[in-house]
């Protein structure tokens, strides 16, 4: 198998954990005999810092010809007070529109190994498997109008949706569902916003052509509440662009760290795979990020862009093992006895877990 693939570290940790995760796919590509090729490339705040603009033009064609892009993370301090083009999130969003992927899957699990690092009580996050299905290029992000006006004095976004967008990514979480458990739990605000009604109503119909799938719905405020609550009710949440990137960070007390969530913008035309968190920026240069979401991210990828099940599953496994070793970075301390371990600890314990996995399945298989 050759894979092209685009790695865009960024700013803050997203160079850190990236690094392990193409460590990771490294050791696959080795192992299994495939032939992965990394090429690096700036965007967010480096690439404002070396060409003035947080997408240049040279990174967004090598993403376009490339087979998968792996992203760290945008974002610095020293523009967060920046509007209009000239910031990092800019660079990222217009880079999730060029590469079309509209559907964002964000898995969330409870690690029975980890089950204590959630704050929540462990009998409520018990045996919670989650998919979150949002929505990513339409809503508030990219409607227009958008604008600052009135001399700053007031200021504008849209929130829009087509049919099209909409079914569009039912149809992803749907068939998503019927891998998994089933159930659609599609979340709006359909008792005041006219875009929401739309959503459920072209949800409903949509439903129609997935008849073993159960499909409810939830208003987005009382689902807020319930996802912490009985997480290990829901399966597939489908939702819009602003609710699910809120509803994501909320998710990620249920696994107890931001660190550990993944995700895949698939269905465009070349997937994205970045960690759910952050660059943060308060946590950069010391060597303690959680790389394992940035891993999974890869496993991700190796799943939605290159069809490799197998490995991608042997890269989770090998996360399952390394936690419950009790090797982990300092977020994930938890209530148990675990001494924290850096990045690079953490990061070469999968690397020596897939590595053991992969060459066991081989010499199996007689290869
Ligand atoms: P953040 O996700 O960077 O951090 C939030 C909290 O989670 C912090 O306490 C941080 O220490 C912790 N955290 C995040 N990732 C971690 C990891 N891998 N290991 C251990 N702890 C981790 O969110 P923020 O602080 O709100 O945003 C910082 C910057 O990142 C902003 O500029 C924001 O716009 C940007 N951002 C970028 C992306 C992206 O590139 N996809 C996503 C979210 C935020
Ligand atoms: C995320 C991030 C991004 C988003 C930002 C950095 C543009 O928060 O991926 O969750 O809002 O989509
Ligand atoms: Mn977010």
């Amino acid at each position: 198998m050759h894979l092209r693939i685009a790695v865009l570290p960024g700013d803050g940790i997203g160079p850190e954990v990236t690094r392990q995760a193409v460590a990771v796919l490294q050791t696959v590509s080795d192992i299994c005999g495939h032939d992965f090729r990394f090429e690096s490339y700036p965007i967010g705040g480096a690439a404002i810092e070396r060409d003035g603009t947080p997408l240049p033009e040279r990174t967004l064609s090598a993403c376009l010809e490339s087979d998968a892009v792996l992203l760290g993370a945008v974002g610095a301090r020293k523009y967060d007070d920046c509007t209009g083009h000239i910031r990092p999130e800019a660079g990222l969003l217009k880079l999730r529109q060029a590469l079309g992927g509209y559907a964002n899957l964000r898995p969330i699990r409870a690690y029975e190994a980890i089950a204590d690092c959630s704050p929540l009580r462990e009998d409520v996050v018990r045996g919670a498997n989650i998919l979150i299905v949002r929505e990513l290029l339409g809503g508030l992000y990219f409607a227009q109008p958008r604008a600052i006006e009135n001399d700053g004095l007031s200021a504008c976004n849209t929130m829009r949706y087509d049919v099209y967008e909409i079914e569009r990514v039912a149809h992803i979480a749907f068939k998503e569902a019927c891998r998994r458990r089933k159930h659609v739990t599609s979340v709006d605000k359909a008792n005041v916003l006219e875009t929401s009604q739309l959503w459920r109503r072209t949800v409903n119909e949509l439903a129609k052509q997935y008849p073993d799938v159960e499909l409810d719905h939830a208003y987005v405020d009382s689902f807020a509440m319930q996802l912490v609550t009985t997480p290990a009710r829901y399966d597939v949440i489908l939702t819009e662009n602003l609710f699910g990137d809120i509803l994501s960070d909320e998710a990620a007390v249920i696994c107890g760290s931001l660190g550990m969530l993944a995700s895949a913008s698939i269905g465009g035309r070349v997937g994205l795979y970045e960690p759910v968190h952050g660059s943060a920026p308060g946590l950069a240069g010391r060597g303690t990020a959680n790389p394992l979401g940035a891993i999974q991210s890869a496993a991700m990828l190796l799943q939605y862009s290159a069809g490799l099940w197998e490995e991608a599953e042997q890269i989770m496994e090998s996360v399952q093992r390394t936690l419950a070793r009790g090797l982990v970075t300092p977020d994930l301390a938890g209530r148990r006895e675990r001494l924290p371990s850096g990045t690079d600890v953490v990061g070469k314990s999968v690397v020596e877990t897939v590595t053991d996995l992969l060459q066991r399945q081989m010499a199996h298989h007689g290869l």
